[in-house]
Order: C-alpha cells, then sequence, then structure tokens
C-alpha cells in the first residue's frame, strides 16, 4: 500500500559524531560552513551544529554524556550518518499517516531547541531505519 498525502521535504541529513569541535573542523576543511553556533540540547543531553554545503544540511550530533538516547547509536554506528530528516507543514496528519503505514514513533513530539523549538520526533521503520519528522516554522515561531 502506498503512503498517500504526505507533506515532506528533506530538511537535513544527521549525522553522529564523538568530538563535535574536531568534526565541525574537518567538515570545514571540506568545504562545509555552520550555519549554527554549537547547541547544547538538555532535553537529548546532546551537542547539535548545522552546515551546509552545496546546498545540502547536516546537522552533527554529538553526546553530551552516556545517559544521552544518542551515545548508543554512537557506540554502534561510530562517526556516520544515521537519519535523514523530513520537514513538514502538515506534522500532526502526517505523522498520524506515517503511524498506520509501518513507522513506529519512537519517542513523543517534542519542541528542538535548536530548531526554534519545532516539534520533532523521530520513527522507525523496519525497511528504511530511522526517519525524523520536523514541523515547518510558522511565522510566529520564526521570529
Ligand atoms: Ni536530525
Amino acid at each position: 500500500m502506498r503512503i498517500t498525502m504526505l507533506h515532506l521535504t528533506i530538511h537535513h541529513i544527521g549525522y553522529l559524531v564523538k568530538k563535535i569541535n574536531k568534526a565541525v573542523n574537518e567538515f570545514e576543511r571540506l568545504g562545509y560552513s555552520a550555519v549554527s553556533d554549537i547547541i547544547y540540547d538538555d532535553f537529548r543531553k546532546i551537542h547539535i551544529c548545522f552546515m551546509e554545503k552545496d546546498g545540502y544540511r547536516i546537522e552533527l550530533v554529538s553526546p553530551a554524556d552516556s545517559a544521552s538516547v544518542v551515545a548508543g547509536l554512537l557506540k554502534k554506528y561510530k562517526n556516520s550518518p544515521y537519519h535523514i530528516c523530513y520537514e513538514t507543514p502538515a506534522f500532526d496528519a502526517d505523522l498520524k499517516s506515517l503511524a498506520e503505514e509501518g513507522f513506529t514513533a519512537i519517542d513523543t513530539p517534542t519542541p528542538a531547541p535548536a530548531l526554534s523549538g519545532r516539534r520533532v520526533v523521530f520513527l522507525m521503520n523496519r525497511f528504511l531505519g530511522m526517519i525524523e519528522l520536523l514541523e515547518t516554522a510558522t511565522v510566529s515561531k520564526n521570529q
């Protein structure tokens, strides 16, 4: 069965890194530019930095301590890309559709400090692995 009526555009590729400062430096050497500061997400216990190159956006994610939700992922995957984030102006409707079509939410929608408090949720699919869903910024939240 096909998923219909989704509103997804790619926002970023999430990239696990062990040492975020060093990773930023290395990506800069490859021609990426940081487009955010290194931001601390207290809820997820991670440091995040967005970088861009050639119209592509990556999100460096580094666990701040072993209690972080991504500490286990880093141990398993090492420094590597680990999710694609899809932005949608119809966050609740798309989340519902995805949940009905084989994507299982692995957390609850939570505001992301690194993205102006826009809600994000992670979902797992047995054939794709993990994706992230991000709510499109509204005018008021953008300010
Ligand atoms: Ni992400």
